[in-house]
């Protein structure tokens, strides 16, 4: 049985009938989240979409009235992927605007909109780079600001994209804004927990709006996982009440991959590039999950040094450094990653591409807290919140990194990133999130700049000004700035998202931050720009506020 044209027209107001006859028999069902594209190729680009039948149609047009379609097809959808359909999409031109769409025996999906990655000789690309969207810290303006933009190539999401924690703890309930719920109540462990969360996240207008409108290259961080992951463990995963590590974070990993727009390159490997023709190659990093060693606890590895009899503060500084911290061995991405990465720069330079454009989850940037931090808390802040800022003054104080789930944490992994990107003299970029403030990096290896960053700024999750009320406008800033030499800019205020634009000469990267994401309302989006020059000889010059 054809689909009756009436019901095509009546679910597609505005776009015209297909010319083609419909394959008979398609199920009847539901598109229940919409609909999004991902992980561009020269010649393709993954679709998606969520549909309650057992089979769906799909097309891919270049005009929005489907009147030049030039790829069709079938996929099934079924339970065993939460009713999620992913099609790799070939044969199609580079560097070109594609309309596309999902239809049933009901009427058609909303219609999809997304690019093919250039081919050849490129002048620029802009993307949009995200971190850590928590759903009930408040409203995804960041999302809908980009969404409503027609100048973004693709969508970076540098993870953190949900958040697995039971309804009430991270935000607390009195933190947590009223309409923004999330589902199932407690912390996600089974997979059909972590389809439960994808599900209640997307109900999000102006997530489905971006997710509509760009095509998306993602990586998880932690959240869509488990909080503080790492390769065999996590900080907040218990065995005895929540089964084996390896299970759990296989079932958030399909979840991920059954609802994220983008290649499954295999197993829980999520490492892989996109090449933007001659201008970039956009590398997509795992430095959470697939090969990182276990976090560095300071109370377990270096307060007992401190305790023991004998040993003054430097001389335990000095055994923990050259013992546990900058033990050669520790890995942030695995030694199979670690190779891929060094290739993978490599055939990039070979190929000519200006830019190597680097996603990955967390800081890398040194970061040490400001000696006197703590005079930004108010008088009645919890002992716990000042004992935190307490210990990074004082880890500070004895040269030692604030954050050991960071880059900070895997000192000598660092070095080694670094010096493949001095060693191909790649024109790097690093790019990340994790910590919901926005920073501004020079990352320098003997003295020399090796590569530049800019991390986070999430899109809604409170950063680690949320204690630091008592400081004037710009002084967090000033404070951080002033304890960090290499930090030319950071943002410890407002949540937001970056439009980043590359050409052969340089990065323009405008930070677009919302001082309110409690308000449904979004408020005009204040804006910073930053540039840095592009060198292929000598890697990125040093980042510039405009
Ligand atoms: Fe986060």
């Amino acid at each position: 049985m054809n689909i009756p044209r009436r019901s095509l027209l009546l679910a597609t107001p505005l776009a015209a009938a297909p010319r083609a006859a419909w394959p008979q028999s398609l199920s009847a069902g539901a598109f229940t989240h919409g609909v999004a594209s991902g992980d561009p190729l020269q010649n393709g680009v993954i679709i998606w979409t969520r549909f309650t039948g057992a089979e769906a149609a799909w097309e891919i047009a270049e005009d929005e009235s489907f009147e030049r379609v030039v790829q069709r097809g079938r996929a099934g959808a079924s339970l065993s992927n939460d009713f999620c359909i992913k099609v790799d999409v070939r044969g199609l031109a580079p560097g070109r605007r594609y309309y596309y769409r999902f239809l049933g025996a009901r009427g058609a999906s909303p219609t999809g909109v997304t690019q093919t990655a250039p081919a050849g000789e490129v002048q620029s690309l802009r993307a949009a780079l995200f971190s850590c969207a928590n759903m009930p810290y408040g409203y995804f303006h960041a999302y809908a600001h980009a969404a409503a933009r027609d100048d973004i190539n693709i969508v970076l999401h540098a993870g953190d994209y949900i958040y697995e924690t039971p309804r009430g703890r991270y935000p607390t309930e009195a933190e947590a804004v009223a309409g923004r719920a999330i589902e199932p109540i407690r912390e996600t462990v089974t997979l059909n927990d972590y389809y439960q969360r994808y599900a209640s996240y997307h109900t999000d207008a102006a997530l489905l709006e971006l997710r509509r409108t760009k095509p998306i290259a993602a990586v998880w961080d932690d959240h869509e996982l488990v909080d503080n992951a790492w390769r065999e463990g996590a900080l907040h995963h218990n065995e005895r009440y929540e089964g084996a590590y390896a299970d759990r974070i296989a079932a958030a990993a399909k979840a991920y991959f059954d609802w994220m727009p983008i290649r499954a390159p295999g197993g829980l490997r999520i490492y892989r590039h996109i090449d933007w023709g001659n201008l970039a190659r956009i590398i997509l990093l795992d430095a959470r999950q697939f090969g990182r060693d276990q976090q560095i606890d300071y109370r377990r590895a270096f307060a007992p040094r401190l305790a023991q009899g004998g040993a003054d503060a430097v001389s335990a500084v000095a055994s923990f450094r050259r013992e546990v911290l900058d033990d050669p061995s520790r890995t942030m991405l695995g030694q199979a990653q670690e190779e891929w990465f060094n290739q993978t720069l490599a055939a990039s330079k070979a190929r000519g591409q200006r830019w190597q454009i680097i996603v990955q989850q967390v800081v890398m940037g040194a970061q040490a807290a400001p000696s006197d931090i703590t005079r930004l808390l108010p008088a009645g802040v919890s002992s716990n919140t000042r004992r935190w800022f307490a210990a990074g003054e004082q880890a500070s104080g004895l040269g030692l990194p604030w954050n050991l789930d960071a880059w900070d944490g895997y000192p000598a992994a660092r070095e080694r990133f670094l010096e493949a990107c001095a060693h191909h003299r790649a024109n790097a970029l690093v790019l990340g999130g994790d910590s919901h403030n926005c920073w501004a990096n020079n990352l320098e290896r003997d003295g020399r700049r090796a590569a530049i960053e800019f991390s986070g700024g999430s899109v809604t999750s409170p950063g680690v000004e949320r204690p630091l009320t008592n400081a004037a406008p710009g002084e967090r800033e000033a404070a951080l700035r002033g304890a960090n030499p290499h930090l030319a800019w950071c943002d410890l205020t407002h949540r937001g998202y970056a439009a980043l634009t590359f050409s052969h000469a340089g990065c323009e990267t405008e930070w677009r931050a919302f001082s309110d994401v409690r308000s449904p309302r979004a408020g005009a989006a204040q804006t910073t720009r930053l540039q840095a020059a592009a060198s292929n000889a000598a890697g990125p010059g040093a980042w510039q506020t405009l």
